[in-house]
């Protein structure tokens, strides 16, 4: 019989009750390190008080009004944005996939309003990942995503992650209107792209007059020690999809853009029930007023060398079980030797949660407001558990 709950998932035998900072708790008592945040969501921990204080503030005012009216909290939120982005403009959404369906709408409409709507197409990258939608499935295009689920949405291009000639070669299509891609690719195994990558990407763009639309629903929101990854190249997208982090756990994800970019998105052309909804923007804003902090930033740069170094050392002591460590800021990842389900299993049995990701990987995502002593405290429980990875390879 099927489950009550539909079984797209194979879920690990845990059931937390309750969380408190990176700290979770099992209904059986058990305390868990939580290096994994809710797959980078939880990026001030679990119940953090400013958090909680700004939805239950909310909460006892005001749960949902329609889109059909001004919303405080969504204004606040959206100014904010623009003060500390690149962004003119920001539409709300729910989730990150939402953010994608937007993001390949507004690409379009752009050059379909500017004269060259044959430009529909999007160039994306092997081993990317942009949601769980038919846009966000076909812009990933991976067959263990989209089988079974066709005809999927045409006008995606995929080129192999890092082959800059395939690229250069089809930025010169006629058809082609924009490029998506993570900074940091998190299920793909954390792959970042370099800089100089990044800003190759940008001058491509400029040239051929693409749109460059960065998924940032991952890395985004000061998980890599900016409070947006792109800002370590110093370019700026046209377009970026925000989602995670910005909520801190409720959901909430945004579309974030220049006014020129954005310039098709007249009255009508979107919109949702729920996308910028006052609980939601509320905790977006006390996310908001936290991580752009600079003091906060450059504690989360700190605490990212800190764990690095200690990763590097956990991989040279135990080369049959990792290979290398990868990523940036508090997004980092273990790529194995051993099967990445093993390392993220035996965690387990070490009250530690740990994410595994495509390419064998095992992601690091822990709230941004670990602890130093925390930190240290994982590298413990990832020592034993390596250890006895280790006696089973
Ligand atoms: C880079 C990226 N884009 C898009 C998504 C989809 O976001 P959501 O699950 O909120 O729909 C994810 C989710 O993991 C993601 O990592």
């Amino acid at each position: 019989m099927i489950a009550t709950v539909l079984p797209t998932y194979t879920r690990a035998p845990l059931n937390f009750v309750s969380g408190e900072g990176t700290w979770l708790v099992e209904q059986d008592g058990r305390r868990f390190l939580d290096l994994g945040a809710g797959i980078a969501v939880n990026v001030l921990g679990h119940a953090h008080p400013a958090l909680v204080d700004a939805l239950t503030k909310q909460a006892n005012t005001l749960w949902h009004v329609s889109n059909l009216y001004h919303i405080g909290p969504q204004q606040a939120l959206a100014d904010k944005l623009a003060e500390h982005t690149f962004a003119d403009t920001t539409f709300f959404t729910n989730s990150g996939t939402e953010a994608c369906e937007l993001a390949v709408k507004m690409a379009r409409k752009y050059h379909h309003d500017n004269g060259a709507p044959e430009r529909t197409d999007i160039i994306t990258f092997d081993g990317s990942f942009h949601g769980r939608s038919s846009a966000g499935i076909a812009a990933a295009g991976s067959e263990k995503m989209t089988a079974g689920f066709g005809p999927l949405l045409p006008g995606f291009i995929h080129l192999p992650f890092g082959d800059h000639d395939a690229l250069t070669e089809a930025a010169k299509s006629p058809t082609v209107g924009a490029i998506m891609v993570e900074p940091v690719q998190g299920e793909g195994g954390i792959r970042p792209l370099p800089d100089a990558c990044l800003k190759g990407l940008r001058d491509l763009c400029d040239e051929h007059g693409i749109l460059m639309i960065l998924d940032e629903v991952q890395c985004g929101v000061g998980r890599t020690g900016k409070l947006f990854a792109h800002e370590w190249s110093g370019i700026t997208p046209d377009i970026m999809m925000v989602a995670k982090g910005i909520g801190g756990g409720f959901p909430l994800g945004a579309v974030l853009a220049t006014e020129n970019a954005a310039s098709g998105m007249t009255a009508g052309t979107h919109g949702s029930t729920y996308g910028g909804n006052p609980l939601a923007c509320a905790v977006g804003c006390a996310v908001m007023d936290i991580v752009t902090n600079p003091d906060f930033l450059a504690d989360v740069n700190r605490k990212a060398g800190l764990l690095r170094q200690k990763l590097e050392g956990l991989v040279a002591a135990h080369p049959q079980v990792f290979a290398e460590v990868r990523g940036s800021g508090l997004m980092l990842g273990l790529k194995c030797v051993a099967s990445n389900m093993d390392v993220v299993n035996a965690g387990y049995s070490n009250d530690l949660i740990t994410i595994p990701a495509a390419d064998n990987v095992v992601r690091l995502l822990p709230p941004l407001n670990i602890t130093t002593p925390e930190i240290d405290e994982a590298f413990t429980r990832l020592e034993k558990t390596a250890t006895q990875v280790a006696l089973n390879v």
